[in-house]
């Protein structure tokens, strides 16, 4: 199954939707939350806070969206409120521990310096995914005439994405070589996450 297949079933869905939307929801904020402790305590630059208020405003507007379809539904980030609950932690832990592994390797780094080049590398490898998933994901939207919208989200990933090009090009002149590896790795988890909202999916069924 492709992304836009697996949306069409969930968009359709009232339950699973909300569900996605949680699970989304989620992910922002715990990206969001990364970001934040990856914070310099005193060099932390504006691009940075930016990019964390935006997170975070993510996460609160996919939240919001959910009362579209009912006010009362997903209130808390409980796995019983999520799509593939287990997996969806695993995919964002999986991918800090592994990415740190490898750039503790190949920068040599420790200390807050590693914790900084996993904000760059990680959040880049992310911003990859969401500049695929959300464009997808508001076609489908559109498609079936949802009042729930991603729009707002869609623009500021892409700008995301650049800023993040912009630091890594500042961090390493050798960063694209090592942001290959860290994306194969997000790849990775992103099939079995895939897989598993697959499985979840079907269980509505
Ligand atoms: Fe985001
Ligand atoms: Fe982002």
């Amino acid at each position: 199954m492709e992304w836009n297949n697996l949306l069409n079933i969930v968009v359709k869905n009232q339950g699973l939707h909300a569900r996605f939307l949680n699970t989304l929801s989620f992910m922002e904020n715990a990206g969001a939350r990364k970001i934040s402790s990856c914070e310099h305590p005193i060099e932390v630059s504006l691009l940075q806070l930016k990019h964390a208020a935006e997170e975070h405003r993510h996460a609160y507007y996919l939240k919001k969206q959910i009362q579209k379809i009912n006010v009362n539904w997903c209130l808390t980030y409980n796995a019983d409120e999520l799509l593939a609950a287990v997996s969806t932690k695993q995919y964002l832990n999986q991918l800090d521990i592994k990415a740190c592994r490898l750039l503790k390797q190949q920068f040599n780094l420790t200390g807050k310096d590693l914790k900084f080049a996993a904000y760059l590398f990680v959040t880049y490898a992310i911003e990859v995914r969401a500049d695929q998933l959300y464009p997808i994901y508001q076609e489908v939207l559109s498609e079936q005439k949802s009042r729930v919208m991603v729009k707002s989200i869609i623009l500021e990933e892409a700008g995301h994405l650049e800023e993040m090009i912009t630091q890594l090009e500042r961090f390493s002149v050798d960063w694209q070589s090592v942001a290959a590896q860290i994306l194969d790795i997000e790849n990775e988890l992103h099939s079995a996450w895939f897989k598993a909202l697959e499985n979840d999916t079907r269980q509505w069924f």
